[in-house]
């Protein structure tokens, strides 16, 4: 999809020093971890363990729903932007919980590369698989981190293998580790030729550099233990032999990944992948649109919203929407039109969040990540413009794979209850439809925890106590075709028919043969378990 898949010489040096990288991850691989040493070598932080909170708080479920409560730390580790070098960095993060996936997708369409970690000892892992496969939709470029090679790890190859046959992309090796486990000594650099050593003994210290000519440099003999050394040899040896070099533009393309080997944890390793994502990660790209694409050098400032998180303070029901500039130069108190209802909108007080702090966007380039305090009209996959009538494309919905009814605990509250999933609706939370028949609203989601969740939020922010309960559905599809036609058609399934919260319409119904029956005998029609947000 990002079809410009190189860096342009054209770029204005504000835009081209820009990268805007997700990490992708299975559960405990390190991504907080690293995250953590990213920022302190940004120097957003002073120490490490200021992120931390925020990693432990997602280990048990009731901690989670903790979290989900105090909004404040979710939020401002959604979007860190910190310097890096001459390099500005905006790391936008990803929901953890698997159950979040359509959140993350939408994420994924806000940034121009991934940074994918896995344990060193456990590979490809299943939530790594799934949101490779989401990058690979879009040709994201992927830059991987094998990190706790500090502890006994599967064999080098064996790891690169496994990357190239499961996720079926081209590795190439950054770095190559010395030694495995307690031997773990450090990795040799092979794309700068240097010996990087890690130090045990302060976490915090980043890793001693020692340049040298070759693997025949003599210095080595002093620094490596014999076997050691002997098998570094042999191994780069091989590797150079039988895996591919690297590739710049096959990495921009997403055809190729560099890995680097460390340890997150003792800062080794990070420095070396942050150096990769400067000098091999993608500039700003170019953003897909309708009825054109819109190329970040444009002198016009456009943007378009893929988060909205709401209530973060629950007195003033504030939303925050975050915005990925897709082109020019921002300033704030820039009026911007809103395309959906072309109307204009005074971005007075937009947010830039460092990773303990939000503060005030004086000014934001295209690649940038900013947050729009507002009262609930820019909702996912709105587009910012300076006039001109374009539409960002490429931001799904997806039918949720779970419906359960949700009730007010007080019948007399049936309205607070629908303001309340309305707005959760918004953010993206949840889909909720209103059945043609009955009483009652569904909710879809795509992981149960999500019903929790939203049940404690609701009770929280709403003061509303509410009830799931099993609905007479399991799958929805939107419904398009000719106005006409979809009319017709709702009048005869009447009893199967939902509005969702844009008042679209929706088929519902739990036998998947129902499904294939429509499309069978409304050819005029189409079923699709995808909606772009627009
Ligand atoms: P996540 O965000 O991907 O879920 O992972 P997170 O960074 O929270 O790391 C998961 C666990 O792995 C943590 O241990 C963390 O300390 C550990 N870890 C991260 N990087 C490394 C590494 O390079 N080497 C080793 N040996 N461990 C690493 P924990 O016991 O769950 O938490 P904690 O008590 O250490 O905080």
């Amino acid at each position: 999809m990002l079809d410009n898949a190189q860096n342009r010489p054209d770029l204005p040096p504000e835009i081209a020093r820009r990268r805007t990288f997700a990490i992708i991850s299975h559960p405990d691989a390190g991504k907080t971890t690293l995250t953590e040493k990213f920022l302190l070598y940004g120097g957003a932080i002073q120490m490490a363990g200021q992120v931390r909170a925020k990693g432990e708080a997602r280990r048990t479920r009731s901690d989670f729903m903790q979290m989900e409560k105090d909004r404040g730390i979710s939020v401002s580790a959604s979007a860190m932007s910190f310097d890096f070098n001459s390099f500005r960095f905006n790391l936008v993060d990803t929901p953890g919980h698997s159950d979040f996936s359509e959140d993350t997708y939408r994420t994924l369409t806000a940034v121009d590369a991934a940074v994918m970690v896995i344990d060193g000892a456990k590979g490809v892992e299943s939530q790594t698989r799934k949101l490779f496969e989401v990058c690979r939709l879009r040709d994201l470029p992927i830059l991987t981190f094998c990190n706790k090679m500090d502890r006994e790890s599967r064999d080098t190859f064996e790891i690169i293998d496994e990357i190239q046959e499961n996720l079926a992309i081209d590795v190439t090796p950054a770095s190559w580790p010395i030694g495995v486990g307690r031997d773990f000594l450090g990795c040799y650099d092979l794309i700068n030729d240097r010996l990087e050593l890690m130090d045990r003994a302060d976490r915090n210290v980043v890793a001693e550099s020692v340049s040298i000519q070759g693997l025949d440099d003599p210095k080595l003999d002093e620094l490596i233990p014999d076997h050691l050394l002997e098998q570094l040899r042999e191994e780069v040896e091989m590797a150079r032999e039988l895996l591919p070099k690297l590739d710049p533009q096959a990495v921009l393309e997403g055809h190729m990944t560099p890995i680097w080997f460390g340890s997150a944890i003792n800062s080794f390793g990070v420095r070396e992948l942050m150096d990769g994502i400067a000098n091999y990660g993608p500039q700003p790209q170019i953003q897909n649109a309708e009825p054109r694409q819109i190329a970040p050098e444009e002198k016009k400032v456009s943007g378009f919203v893929f988060k909205v998180q709401a209530n973060m303070d629950a007195k003033h029901r504030d939303r925050v929407a975050f915005v990925r500039m897709a082109s020019g130069h921002f300033k704030r108190g820039m009026k911007l039109t809103h395309v959906r209802s072309k109307k204009p909108m005074a971005i007075s007080n937009p947010v830039m969040f460092l990773a303990s702090d939000r503060e005030l966007a004086e000014e934001a380039w295209a690649g940038d990540i900013i947050g729009i305090p507002n009262h609930g009209q820019l909702r996912i996959g709105d587009t910012l413009t300076e006039g001109e009538a374009l539409r960002v494309t490429g931001i799904p919905s997806f039918a949720p794979e779970l419906l359960q009814t949700c009730r007010a605990g007080d019948p007399m509250k049936a309205k607070h209850l629908e303001k309340a999933l309305m707005q959760f609706a918004e953010e993206g939370a949840a889909k909720v439809f209103k059945p043609m028949m009955g009483s009652g609203f569904i909710v879809g989601v795509v992981g149960a925890l999500q019903f929790e969740v939203l049940a404690s939020r609701i009770e929280l922010e709403y003061g509303l106590p509410v009830r799931f309960e099993q609905s007479q559905f399991t799958s929805a599809r939107w419904v398009t075709g000719a106005k006409a036609d979809v009319d017709k058609f709702t009048d005869t399934n009447k009893q199967h028919i939902s509005y969702d919260n844009d008042g679209d319409v929706v088929y519902m119904t739990r036998l998947q043969w129902d499904i294939d029956r429509v499309e069978r005998d409304h050819p005029e029609l189409t079923l699709s378990a995808t909606k772009e947000m627009q």
